[in-house]
C-alpha cells in the first residue's frame, strides 16, 4: 500500500525517486518523501503532505542545481500516526547518518519504544517505523559505527511484523540495504546502478532485470553489483527475472484517467486471457501452471474461495460457475475472515486465492493458512512474480496487464472470465459433454466484441450520470450470476465517487432495503434476460409502487419492463453464466462518470490504496 523506491548510480537519484514515486503514487498517497545523498555523504530529506507533485515541487526548489547519486522514497498511506510531514517517510535516526523507508507495520514497536526511550532516544513521529530507524543505529553504535548491513540484520531479528525496508547511511554513501518480510520488494538490475521497489513498475523505465526477494531476505546494493543473504548473514543466488510488461501498457495512452484507460481496454483483456487457454474444437480449455493432474482435480471435494473486496465479488461468482460447470460444492470466504477463523480444512479440499495484485496481507496470510493445514492452494492474480502466485501451488493468471487504477475494473472481468475458464475446465472432466464445451467456448470467445458494443453507449452513460450525479445514495439489485455484480457496482460508487451504495440480492429487498425507497433512491437493477428475469421484474414493479428512481441494466430488445423504468442501458444477449462480463461494465462506466461529474481523483480516491499489505 505504501510505496518504496530507492537508486544507487550515476543518474540524479532525485529525477529517478521522483519518477518511481510517481509510478506508485497509486499504493498509498497521503504524504511522501526521499532521503538524497551526495557522494562524501551530505544526506537531505525532505517530505511534503499530500501529492507527489507536492514533493517535486519542493524537491525542485530545494536542490535545482544539485546532483545526487544515491536516495531512498517513499510514498505513504498512513497506518500508525496521522498524515503529517513528521509521520511521512524517510524516517532519521538521532544521529542524523541513517535514514529509512518502511512498508508494513512493526508489530512489537510499543516495547522497542520502550527500550529506546529508557536508553535517551527520542521521537519525533508518531509512527512504529521510526522505532526501527533508532533501534537500526543502536546496532550501528554497538558495532563501532562501520557496518550498516549488520547492523540492519540484527536490529531485523528483534522486530515482530511485517517490513519491506531501504536503508542508507551517511558513514557508507556508497550502498542502499534493503530488506523484505511481509512487504514485497523488487531489486531492479542496471548497469552501473541498481534500484530497489515495492513494485517493479516503478522500474520500468529503467530496467527489466529484476530480482524478487523472499521473506527474510537482505540485499546489498552498490553502484556495479548487489548482494543478498539470509538474515543469518549466508549468501542467497537469486534468479534474475525479465519483466514483459510494456511501459505503454501503463502509461495513459489518450485517456485521461487509468481507470477510463482499463475499462476500455476490457475487450483485448479478456482476448489475452482467453489465448491459447480455448479450444473450442475440443470443447476444452487448457492450462499451463495448475501444477495438478486431472485426477487430483477429479478428488477434490469442496472449493474454498478466499480474497478481499473487488476480488471477493469475482469469487462469488466463481461459486456459481463452479458449481454448475464443474458439479463442485464451493465456499467463499472473505480472505480477512478465513484467515482467523481456524477454517476446517479436509483432506481433498482444494483452496482458490484470487487477487489482482497477489499482494494482499489477508489474502497472502488466508493461503499461508490453508498450506499450513496441508491442502493444495491455487492462486489466481494478475501480477506476475507476486508473493501470492509464488506461494501458491499452482495458478492462473489473469493476463490483464498492469491495473494502477485503485478500483479494480480488467482485473475483475479478467477474474471472472479466468473463473469460468476453470470452471469448464473442471466440467470437462466430469459430465460436461464435447457438445456443451464447444457452445460454452464459442460464445465465451465472442464476449470481447460484446462488451466493444457496451463500450460506445459512454455518451448514454455520461447523459444517465448527469441526472443522478447528486443522490445522496444508490440501491443496487441483482439475483443469481448478477447479485455479486450488485455488490461489485455499489463498491465502484461508493470507492471512487462516494456515494453512499448499497448492493443486495433483489429478491432479499423486501426484507428490510425497501424501507430506504423513495423518489429520491436511484436503484440500479441488473435483469438481463436469465432464468431470474421475471422474479427481478417483479422486484422493479415493488420499487416503481414506492415511487423510487429505476436504472436497469437489460438485454437487448427488452422493451417489456420499459414502461416501469426510468432509464435503461442495454448489453448484448450472451448465457447467463457470462452475463457478469457485460452487465458489470455500465455499472463501471456510470460510477466513473459521476465520480468525474463530481470532480474527484477517480485513478486516487481518499483512504483508499491499490494494494493492501497490511491486515
Ligand atoms: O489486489 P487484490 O485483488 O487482492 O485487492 C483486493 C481489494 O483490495 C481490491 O479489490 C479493492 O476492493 C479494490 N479497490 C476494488 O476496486
Amino acid at each position: 500500500m505504501c510505496g518504496i523506491v530507492g537508486y544507487i548510480g550515476t543518474k540524479d537519484a532525485k529525477e529517478v525517486l521522483l519518477d518511481g514515486l510517481a509510478r506508485l503514487e497509486y499504493r498509498g498517497y497521503d504524504s511522501a518523501g526521499v532521503a538524497l545523498m551526495e557522494k562524501d555523504g551530505t544526506l537531505s530529506i525532505e517530505k511534503q503532505v499530500g501529492k507527489i507533485a507536492n514533493l517535486r515541487n519542493a524537491v525542485f526548489r530545494r536542490f535545482h542545481n544539485q546532483c545526487f547519486t544515491i536516495g531512498i522514497g517513499h510514498t505513504r498511506w498512513a497506518t500508525h500516526g496521522g498524515v503529517t510531514k513528521e509521520n511521512a517517510h524517510p524516517h532519521l535516526s538521532a544521529s542524523g547518518r541513517i535514514a529509512l523507508v518502511h512498508n508494513g507495520i512493526i508489530e512489537n514497536y510499543m516495547t522497542l519504544k520502550q527500550y529506546l526511550l529508557k536508553k535517551g532516544y527520542t521521537f519525533v513521529s508518531e509512527t512504529d517505523t521510526e522505532v526501527l530507524v533508532h533501534l537500526i543505529e543502536d546496532f550501528y553504535k554497538k558495532e563501532g559505527n562501520r557496518n550498516l548491513q549488520s547492523a540492519v540484520m540484527e536490529a531485523l531479528k528483534v522486530v515482530e511484523g511485517t517490513y519491506g525496508i531501504a536503508v542508507v547511511c551517511s558513514d557508507e554513501p556508497y550502498k542502499i540495504v534493503a530488506a523484505r518480510n511481509g512487504s514485497p520488494l523488487v531489486i531492479g538490475i542496471g548497469e552501473g546502478e541498481m534500484f530497489v521497489a515495492s513494485d517493479v513498475n516503478a522500474l520500468l523505465p529503467y530496467t527489466r532485470n529484476v530480482i524478487y526477494l523472499e521473506d527474510k531476505e537482505l540485499v546489498v546494493l552498490k553502484s556495479e553489483n548487489y548482494k543478498a543473504y539470509d538474515l543469518d548473514y549466508q549468501r542467497i543466488d537469486k534468479e534474475i527475472v525479465r519483466v514483459e510488461w510494456d511501459l505503454s501498457a501503463i502509461e495513459l495512452g489518450g485517456f485521461e484517467t487509468y481507470m477510463e484507460k482499463e475499462i476500455f481496454e476490457q475487450p483485448e483483456a479478456i482476448s489475452n486471457a482467453l489465448r491459447g487457454r480455448v479450444h473450442v474444437e475440443e470443447g476444452m480449455v487448457k492450462f499451463g501452471g495448475l501444477n495438478m493432474t486431472d485426477d487430483e482435480l477429479r478428488e477434490v471435494h469442496r472449493i474454498v474461495i478466499t480474497a478481499c473486496g473487488t476480488s471477493w465479488h469475482a469469487a462469488l461468482i466463481g461459486k456459481y460457475l463452479i458449481e454448475r460447470f464443474g458439479e463442485i460444492p464451493v465456499e467463499v470466504d472473505y480472505a480477512s475472515e478465513f484467515r482467523y477463523r481456524n477454517p476446517i480444512l479436509k483432506k481433498n479440499d482444494l483452496v482458490l486465492v484470487i487477487s489482482q495484485s497477489g499482494e494482499t496481507a489477508d489474502t497472502l496470510e488466508a493461503l499461508r493458512e490453508a498450506k499450513r493445514k496441508g491442502v493444495k492452494v491455487l492462486g489466481m492474480t494478475n501480477v506476475v512474480g507476486s508473493t501470492i502466485a509464488r506461494e501458491s501451488d499452482g495458478g492462473i493468471y489473469l493476463h490483464a496487464g498492469p491495473e494502477i487504477g485503485v478500483a479494480s475494473t480488467k482485473a475483475f472481468t479478467n477474474q471472472v472470465a479466468s473463473l469460468i475458464l476453470f470452471a469448464i475446465y473442471l466440467g470437462r472432466l466430469k459430465n460436461m459433454s464435447l457438445y456443451e464445451g464447444q457452445r460454452l467456448l464459442k460464445e465465451l470467445s465472442t464476449i470481447p466484441e460484446k462488451i466493444k458494443a457496451i463500450l460506445e453507449q459512454k455518451s448514454l452513460i455520461m447523459d444517465m450520470a448527469k441526472k443522478y450525479s447528486e443522490s445522496k445514495n444508490f440501491l443496487y439489485l441483482g439475483r443469481g450470476f448478477n447479485y455479486p455484480v450488485a455488490l461489485e457496482g455499489a463498491l465502484k460508487l461508493k470507492e471512487i465517487s462516494y456515494i453512499h451504495a448499497e448492493g443486495y440480492p433483489a429478491a432479499e429487498m423486501k426484507h428490510g432495503p425497501i424501507a430506504l425507497i423513495d423518489e429520491f433512491m436511484p436503484v440500479v437493477f441488473i435483469a438481463p434476460k436469465d432464468a431470474l428475469y421475471e422474479k427481478v421484474v417483479s422486484n422493479i414493479h415493488e420499487v416503481k409502487a414506492r415511487h423510487g428512481k429505476v436504472i436497469a441494466i437489460l438485454s437487448e430488445k427488452d422493451e417489456h419492463v420499459l414502461k416501469y423504468v426510468d432509464d435503461v442501458l442495454y448489453i448484448p444477449q450472451t448465457f447467463e453464466e457470462f452475463s457478469p462480463l457485460l452487465t458489470v461494465v455500465p455499472l463501471q462506466m456510470l460510477a466513473y462518470e459521476i465520480a468525474r461529474l463530481r470532480g474527484l481523483d477517480v485513478d486516487k480516491p481518499r483512504n483508499l490504496a491499490k494494494s493492501v499489505t497490511v491486515e
